[in-house]
């Protein structure tokens, strides 16, 4: 997730910049810049890498100036580099963004017809081109601003400075963060509150929809629509290291809660709602390739590998391809067969892990045409594959994976959805059931994410459990082989994901009355089914916890239950793994481990 900051006041700037810029790199970034009005002109100094490499050059090549903005950059459109960093520079003007303009296609193709000339990848310097634009009409800069927010859709959050006005700075918002600070002689924004605690407390935090004008004078504020908005400063209690996570304990805590922006930021630009069809271009897999598939061949490790499981269910059943799934930690070592006709996903959330680099360069080497589903922009899946989608998932720091599962299970609907519109499989009508449905799940993530507070209270009475048994069947059992992951991995307590068809080929031998067993009881075709595995259980005294649709579904037999709400039975795991991720974090909080580092594990497996 990109960091923003910007600066006017009576100092000069370039290294307030740069201290404010280290205080979001907690964020995650891939390179730097900043841009600085000296007085005559702007002056720009980017690099790839750590904010330290751009703290070198300032050193080198010094800037003076009082006002000036700056920016840490994740990539989404455009692979890490020095060309690809903001401040993105049109003319006159210097802007910084943080979010995803989703028509930035058509932007861009208006804008090189006006004969516009792009220097970088990126969606941002759209931006600074529809601003300078603007500017050459005549019109300020506020005005100049105004007309370009008017023609963006997606998510922003962006920062504007103009040459001919030293003193001022223009910021937004639409669905990214960006909170002002009013300090002694300066005003300061950014895209976090650690940013500025070093300049004050006293902050105000803008809106959808809403600009500010940013001068020594202070922060005027108003609508897109030139409507002026009154807002009262709050003030910031939070630790310097409380602020990182967003006030949460953890990050990975932050990170579930993050997910429904994930799931948005993922879906976003990638579906044509009238059409019940999802973007080609944006999915990795043009048409002709979808049309020519016979095979899908899923690959990835750990949590990515319960995503692709889901992907193999939905690649079936919506897009009616025969598909299957592997561990890619094991295909090298058999004698894996590729055939004509095979799409490979690899599915991975660094693109770095070393058994799925290796698993797919197998599967090349025997022909396979390679998607990669992946959320590190510019990362070695990301860059050998022959497609890429990523997941707009924002940088993971929680070693337990959690957002970019979700998001790879929205990335799987999409690839599924996509290939049975384009082969024919998928009617138009059950797209659009699907489609719409996919675009309510941030929704019903929130919802989901309210059961907290429940949530932790449940973990009181299982955190002193050894072990712990999850069953789910059909789209639920990637859901419960995941759930058990979590909590293994961070509590520690041992835990088994089970498909609830094989209770009675072993798992049944452990459950008595010590044995906790999470049922997933999403209302879908094997709910049925799935009750008789809670009876199994409850008949020998185990301890049912239900994930349920409506409370009334399994009242009788089990000891807890969390009621979440239904969606389309192919996209319940979205929902339902909001239940398991907070279980698994609220035991082993309660049990005091190391949420965020569990013992024994990296957050990129990049050896054997
Ligand atoms: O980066 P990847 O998605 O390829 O990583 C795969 C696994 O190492 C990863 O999912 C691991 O299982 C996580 N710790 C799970 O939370």
């Amino acid at each position: 997730m990109c960091g923003i900051i910007a600066y006017v006041g009576d100092k000069p700037c370039a290294q307030l910049l740069i201290d404010g810029l280290r205080k979001l790199e907690y964020r995650g970034y891939d390179s730097a810049g900043v841009a600085v009005h000296d007085g005559t002109q702007l002056v720009v100094r980017r690099a790839a890498g750590k904010l330290q490499s751009l703290q070198d050059l300032l050193i080198a090549e010094p800037i003076a100036g009082t006002t000036g903005i700056g920016h840490t950059r994740w990539a989404t459109h455009g692979p890490p580099s020095e060309r690809n960093a903001h401040p993105h520079v049109s003319g006159r003007v210097a802007v910084v963004h943080n979010g995803i303009i989703e028509n930035h296609v058509e932007l861009k193709q208006e804008l090189e017809a006006k004969g516009r000339v792009f220097a970088s990848d990126t969606d941002t310097e759209i931006v600074a081109h529809l601003v300078e634009l603007a500017l050459g009409t005549g019109a300020s800069l506020l005005e100049a601003v105004r007309q370009t927010l008017r023609q963006l859709r997606g998510a922003y959050a962006i920062a504007v400075l103009s040459r001919e006005d030293p003193e001022k700075i223009i910021v937004a918002r639409h669905a990214s963060p960006l909170v002002l600070a009013l300090a002694d002689g300066a005003v300061l924004a950014a895209s976090d509150v650690p940013a500025i605690l070093a300049h004050t407390r006293e902050v105000l935090f803008l809106e959808d929809n809403e600009l500010a004008v940013l001068s020594r004078d202070g922060a005027h504020i108003e609508t897109v629509d030139g409507v002026k908005v009154e807002r009262a400063a709050t003030t910031i209690r939070w630790s310097l290291v409380q602020a990182e996570r967003g006030g949460y304990k953890h990050f990975m805590l932050k990170e579930i809660h993050e997910q429904p922006r994930a799931i948005e930021d993922t879906l976003r630009g990638r579906i044509q709602l009238e059409h019940a069809r999802c973007v080609a271009d944006e999915l990795g897999v043009p048409e002709t390739t979808a049309k020519a598939i016979r095979r899908v061949v899923l690959l990835a490790c750990g949590t990515s590998f319960h995503a692709a499981m889901y992907g193999r269910y939905l690649i079936e059943s919506i897009a009616k391809i025969p598909a299957v799934v592997d561990l890619a930690s094991e295909f090298r070592y058999r004698d894996p067969v590729i055939c004509e006709g095979d799409l490979v996903i690899a599915v991975s959330q660094s693109g770095e892990t070393a058994d799925t680099l290796a698993a797919l360069k197998e599967a090349q080497r025997q022909g396979a045409n390679v998607l990669g589903v992946v959320n590190v922009q510019g990362s070695a899946i990301a860059r050998i594959s022959n497609g890429v989608l990523y997941t707009h998932a924002g940088p993971e720091i929680g070693v337990a994976s959690t957002k970019c599962f979700t998001a790879q299970l929205a990335a799987m609907a999409l690839v599924a959805i996509h290939l049975g519109r384009t082969r024919g499989s998928l009617s138009e009508e059950r797209a659009s059931v699907l489609i719409h449905e996919l675009v309510k799940i941030p929704e019903k993530m929130r919802a989901a994410l309210e059961q907290d507070a429940h949530i932790q209270q449940i973990a009181r009475d299982l955190v002193s459990s050894h072990n712990a048994l999850f069953l789910g069947r059909g789209v639920s059992c990637p859901v419960a082989l995941e759930g058990a992951l979590k909590l293994k991995e961070i509590s520690y307590v041992h835990a088994e994901g089970y498909a609830g068809g094989e209770m009675k080929h072993g798992p049944l031998a452990l459950v008595d009355k010590s044995l906790p067993v999470v049922c997933l009881l999403p209302d879908d075709p094997t709910l049925e089914k799935m009750l008789s595995n809670v009876q199994e259980v409850r008949a020998r005294d185990g301890q049912v916890l239900a994930i349920v649709n409506d409370e009334n579904t399994a009242k009788s037999l089990a000891k807890w239950t969390i009621v979440v709400p239904k969606t389309e039975p192919e996209l319940s795991p979205l929902i339902t793994t909001i239940p398991m991720q907070l279980l698994s974090y609220h035991v082993a909080d309660q049990r005091g481990t190391d949420v965020d580092q569990p013992r024994n594990l990296a957050k990129t497996v990049t050896v054997e």
